[in-house]
């Protein structure tokens, strides 16, 4: 199996995540403290840092994270967009504008902000939504070597349509990828 080619600039609506092998983006109550440990290859964080125009994000995530911190490790700097039905009581920040619409229009303004770069969509929730609706361009993840066994998951729909993917990069796009672990001594 071939790793992706770098990420590119192209206005796409990405949902870009880590993820444990378990499928979880994050731990209970947030918990990212488990994103260390692993490895990525050479550039991939700049990969990011210079094809991403905008971010979108959903409250729990501002609140728990991109409200004390930046995408990246604060390499990269940009418009950050929220999405919560409760604007009111949201803190302000730099390069950080609420967002308080439909979905739909969150991603039209996001892009228009990303200006030809993709807009990142940082939040599982709203990633769900945007794939029921197809306006989802890629997703792009990191499958960390961990178990995490509870947390929040990056696809959790029940009752609704199943989606299907096409692998990208590869020369048939309907393989399953094949791994292989083994746990380490605790
Ligand atoms: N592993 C990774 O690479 C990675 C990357 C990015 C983020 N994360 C993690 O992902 C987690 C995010 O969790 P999450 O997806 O459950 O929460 P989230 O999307 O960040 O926040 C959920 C909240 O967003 C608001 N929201 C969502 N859809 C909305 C809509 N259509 N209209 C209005 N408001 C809407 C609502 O806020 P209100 O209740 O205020 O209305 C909702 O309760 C965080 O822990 C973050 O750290 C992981």
């Amino acid at each position: 199996m071939k790793d992706t080619e770098p990420q590119s600039a192209a206005g796409k609506v990405l949902l870009h995540f880590s993820m444990s092998l378990d499928g979880f983006v994050a731990g209970p109550e947030h918990d990212m403290s488990w994103m260390t440990g692993f490895t990525v290859r050479p550039g991939l964080i700049q990969e990011y840092v210079n094809t991403t125009g905008a971010v979108l994000t959903g409250r729990d995530g501002f609140d728990s994270a991109i409200g004390d911190s930046r995408p990246y490790g604060g390499a990269w700097k940009g418009p950050i967009f929220v999405l919560t039905h409760h604007p009111d009581d949201a803190r302000p920040a730099e390069d950080v504008t609420i967002l308080s619409c439909a979905v739909e229009e969150a991603v039209k303004i996001g892009l228009k902000a990303a200006d030809g770069k993709n807009l990142e969509v940082f939040s599982p929730s709203i990633g769900r939504q945007l794939l029921q609706l197809g306006l989802v361009d890629e997703i792009d993840l990191h499958i960390a070597p961990i178990l995490l066994g509870d947390g929040i998951r990056l696809y959790s729909q029940p009752g609704t349509k199943t989606i299907r993917l096409n692998l990208v990069d590869q020369t048939d796009p309907v393989a399953a990828i094949n791994l292989r672990y083994r746990p380490l001594a605790q």
